[in-house]
């Protein structure tokens, strides 16, 4: 057995027992640190924890790291619910182009954007797509993350959106973090069904599904629900396919505009409805008493210059906010957790507290990793981040742009 103290933590952070699964309004401003603290860990699940004047000492020294985390901070490790971490190729031509006066959606009804991204898949084989992934997950797990969401949705056809999902489920056994799958078929419609979207919509419900199912490459389906995209309707019917095969929904909505894709998606029982840089009265109402987070991806906002999503009025309406990265060649080349939290308090205005249980409790929530993820709690699992020498919590999103992960333990 493979046991690690950690020693003198400055501050124990998100820690505790019988914790909300998820934090909402008010209690997002909640997050328990315990000073001068110890952790223990047996071969990665927590086994004890406390304050230093409270510790035993060790009586059994055999296969036993010590840590010392004099000065440093020891947290869950974020989970990054909404990625699309398997691409071919960077897009770094349309950040140009972008700079140059073309919007996002100009380049992408130019053909650019997601189809770019799919015609370069396409030709890709998937050992050199496995391989592209696990160095960007490496790079992910150093700022922080534990945990991980990856999309399909750049491959567009039968074979290459299967493609993705066997790379992913490599993905998943190879990695030390916990994975989940999402299949985003309905990312974009092909060039070939620009004008026939229900023939799209027919080869997502009866050619891939069913093969997804069948070698179980998916947790999740996801929709891109927005104009010159999906409609509410044909989000409607991918999903209820989806939820046949024992998918649940997890979807893109509101990131240019409002169409109802919201409460849609909360009648269907979705897990998690992210983007909501746009957010309606309506979106609101639907989202109170549901069991659905919204989560808010800042990075894209800051990325393609679009509005933030309004984290203070969905928590003014007691509702819960997770935060992600998106991570993708397009609107999100960073999957810097670190950053995102930056973000969130600079240009959303949530508290380095509130921002934080965004990433982790609620967070773990929106991948459904509560029973392992997101807190400091007897018996989890969840990787364990210890930060640099610090003053405090604030100063991580403070400081934006340093590295403030001294080490993952996974
Ligand atoms: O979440 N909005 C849809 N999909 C991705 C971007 C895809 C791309 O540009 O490649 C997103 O931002
Ligand atoms: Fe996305």
């Amino acid at each position: 057995m493979k046991k690690v103290l950690i020693k003198n933590i400055k501050g124990l952070v998100q820690y505790g027992e019988d914790l909300p699964k998820v934090r909402k309004g008010a209690q997002m401003k909640e997050l328990p640190i315990l000073e001068n603290a110890y952790l223990a860990l047996e071969d990665g699940v927590i086994v004890a924890y406390g304050a230093m004047e409270d510790w035993g000492g060790i009586t059994d020294w055999r296969d036993l790291e010590v840590i010392d985390a004099e000065g440093k901070f020891v947290l869950p490790a974020f989970c990054d619910s909404h990625t699309h971490t398997v691409f071919a190729k960077s897009r770094e031509e349309e950040f140009v182009d972008r700079i140059n006066g073309l919007s996002y959606e100009e380049i992408a009804l130019r053909g650019g954007g997601i189809l770019n991204s799919a015609r370069r898949l396409q030709e890709m084989s998937e050992d050199e797509l496995f391989e592209h992934a696990m160095v960007r997950i490496e790079r992910l797990m150093s700022y922080g993350t534990g945990a991980l969401e990856i999309k399909s949705g750049y491959g567009l056809t039968v074979d290459a959106e299967l493609k993705m999902l066997r790379v992913v489920k490599r993905l998943k056994e190879a990695c030390s973090i916990e994975i989940k799958a999402t299949f985003l078929g309905a990312h974009a419609f092909p060039p070939e069904y620009k004008e026939n979207h229900q023939g799209y919509i027919d080869l997502i419900i009866n050619e891939m599904l069913p093969k997804i199912a069948e070698e179980k490459l998916a947790n999740y389906i996801d929709v891109f629900c927005e104009r010159n995209y999906f409609s509410v309707d044909e989000m409607a019917e991918i999903l209820q396919a989806g939820i046949g095969y024992g998918l649940k929904p997890k979807v893109h909505v509101n990131q240019f505009s409002t169409m109802g894709g919201v409460r849609k998606a909360v009648e269907l029982k979705a897990l998690s409805v992210d983007h909501m840089e746009e957010l309606s009265d309506d979106d609101i109402d639907a989202l109170k008493g549901s069991d659905t987070m919204p989560t808010i991806l800042p990075s894209c906002s800051h990325f393609l210059s679009i509005p933030f999503g309004d984290a203070r009025r969905l928590m003014e309406n007691d509702l819960p906010v997770a935060l992600a990265s998106d991570f993708n060649p397009g609107s999100t080349p960073s999957g810097n957790l670190c950053f995102v939290w930056s973000l969130a308090c600079v240009k959303m205005k949530m508290t380095p507290e509130e921002a934080l249980n965004a990433l982790t409790v609620n967070a773990a929530y929106a991948m459904d990793l509560s029973e392992t993820h997101g807190t400091i709690s007897l018996g989890k699992r969840t990787p364990i981040l210890i930060t640099k020498e610090i003053p405090n919590i604030a100063y991580i999103p403070y400081s934006f742009g340093d590295q403030h992960i001294d080490r993952i333990l996974v």
